[in-house]
């Protein structure tokens, strides 16, 4: 498929290029740097989880996997170095993760790395599915950005079963692997978004710690209730259970119609 690099002409990204607010803006360019590093992990894995694979049906989306994860990196790498042109260098917090990763590559069986890879892409659903549910809503500034995450979340959920199921097909999927997967996916998740979004809003403000604290404040005011009333909490833990599995997630045919 065309990708929103190839339909549409980017130039510069607004400051404000999201909502028209500096704290939403900062939290999707948070997004889009983790992104490859993520992406990088998940398809090394399925790369190497796939090679012991011999039902050729899973080994196809495997493949069809690790080429949407590729495209979407190479998408957001192009969308993040238009944002390096006014944020200057990357987010404090990108390097910490890609360490984890990387430590997570050297040190853990692939049945590990498939555990957390799954609740990583379990996350990923369940935020492209908010995101969604919240699109309408959502004003852009920028057509390439809107193109970018509206492609980015619609083939997240459409591919959300496939590590999941190379994973199973390889391993019990015990409690405790899927416990300790969830807990460091959010850790690791938590510690990066309080790292970077401060630091983008920072440079946002013209790097006045005033506003970037005023901003933030203001922010959590503004949401508080639809973030505790809206937050899928029940959806991103069901991963622990051991009947879960991602298809239960949505309603693919109404995926379909988006
Ligand atoms: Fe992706
Ligand atoms: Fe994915």
């Amino acid at each position: 498929m065309n990708t929103p690099a190839q339909q549409t002409e980017t130039s510069a990204i607004p400051v404000l290029w999201c909502n028209a607010d500096a704290v939403t803006s900062s939290v999707m360019e948070a997004v889009s740097f983790v992104t490859p590093v993520l992406e990088n992990f998940f398809i090394r894995t399925v790369a190497e989880g796939v090679r012991a694979q011999h039902d050729a049906e899973l080994a196809r989306r495997c493949q069809e996997f690790i080429h949407e994860e590729s495209n979407h990196s190479v998408v957001h790498k192009r969308f993040n170095a238009l944002l390096l042109n006014r944020l200057g260098k990357q987010p404090p917090g990108l390097s910490m993760v890609a360490a984890l990763l990387d430590g997570a590559r050297r040190r853990l069986s692939i049945s590990k790395r498939l555990a957390l890879a799954a609740a990583l892409e379990h996350f990923a659903a369940v935020i492209s599915k908010l995101y969604i549910s919240h699109e309408p809503s959502l004003e852009f500034e920028s057509a390439f950005a809107k193109e970018l995450f509206d492609m980015h979340a619609r083939e997240e959920l459409a591919h959300r079963c496939v590590v999941f199921d190379l994973w199973r097909a390889q391993d019990n999927g015990g409690r405790f692997a899927r416990i300790a997967a969830i807990a460091v996916a959010l850790f690791a998740g938590a510690l990066y978004v309080s790292i970077a979004v401060p630091w983008i809003l920072h440079r946002k403000t013209g790097k006045r710690y005033f506003r970037t604290g005023a901003g933030l404040a203001g922010f959590v005011a503004k949401n508080l209730k639809d973030t505790l009333t809206r937050t899928p909490v029940a959806e991103l833990f069901s991963f622990v259970r051991r009947d879960f599995h991602p298809v239960s997630l949505i309603d693919d045919s109404a995926l379909n119609r988006l």
